[in-house]
């Protein structure tokens, strides 16, 4: 029986992994797996609430995942989920996704030519200072904003607004100055970065 079959075969692969690989700790890619069901395969977020996170640096995601851990950084899951990871297992996973290429969302989704010329203007004057090259810079500090889902944006910057999140005051004081119209212009120009 051809079910019998693949039952046994699948028995024996288990059992090869058990004396050679369970033993050990796990792989970067191992782990990354849990995270794959929200942040998509190798990091690239199939959307639209979870942000992609390939191809952000090492350096960033790692202090994330620590901020995440102590409560310094709002989240609605990611408090959780870090708590139950290592520093050493939040290295391997963050080396791993830095490694990935990041791809962007914009293709995906339905967005607005004005409000993208506009948010040109208001990125250029307010935000471009600090998330370089459109914010899609790889080794930015201030993460990739650039081609990232536009309802992460969205939600993110409410946060920020909100003050549930605290933001950098030099960034704030560009923030602060600008209106909701504006706002939703520059994350869409974000957002539309190929
Ligand atoms: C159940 C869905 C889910 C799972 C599983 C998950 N994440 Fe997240 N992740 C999110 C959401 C949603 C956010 C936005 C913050 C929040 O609301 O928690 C996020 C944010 C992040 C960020 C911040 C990105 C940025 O640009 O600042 C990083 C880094 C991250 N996750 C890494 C991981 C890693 C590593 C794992 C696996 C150990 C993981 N996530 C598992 C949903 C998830
Ligand atoms: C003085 C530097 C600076 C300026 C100016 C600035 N930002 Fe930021 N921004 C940062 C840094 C640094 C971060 C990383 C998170 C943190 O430290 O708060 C960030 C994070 C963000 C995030 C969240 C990214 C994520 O994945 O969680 C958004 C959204 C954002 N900025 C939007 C903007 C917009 C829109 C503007 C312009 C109106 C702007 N920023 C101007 C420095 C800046």
């Amino acid at each position: 029986m051809p079910a019998k079959k693949s039952h046994a075969m699948l028995m024996g692969s288990v059992l090869l992994l058990g004396s050679s690989q369970l033993m050990a700790a796990p792989s970067a890619s191992m782990l990354a797996n849990t995270c794959a069901g929200c942040h998509g395969t190798n990091g690239v977020s199939t959307g639209p609430a979870a942000p992609t996170i390939a191809g952000k640096s090492a350096e960033y995601i790692k202090e994330v995942m620590e901020y995440y851990k102590d409560g310094s950084r709002h989240s609605t899951i990611m408090g959780r989920i870090a708590k139950g990871y290592s520093d050493e297992e939040v290295a391997l996973m963050a080396d791993y996704y830095a490694k990935q290429k990041f791809v962007s969302a914009a293709p995906k989704q339905k967005l607005d030519a004005d409000k993208i010329k506009a948010g040109k203007k208001v990125y250029k004057k307010n935000c471009a200072k600090c998330h370089d090259e459109n914010g899609r810079l790889p080794d930015d500090d201030s993460g990739i904003l650039g081609g990232q889902w536009l309802p992460y944006l969205q939600y993110t910057m409410q946060d920020y607004r909100d003050g549930r999140q605290e933001m950098t005051k030099k960034m704030k004081k560009k923030v602060d100055k600008l209106d909701d119209a504006q706002i939703e212009a520059v994350l869409q120009f974000f957002a539309s970065q190929d």
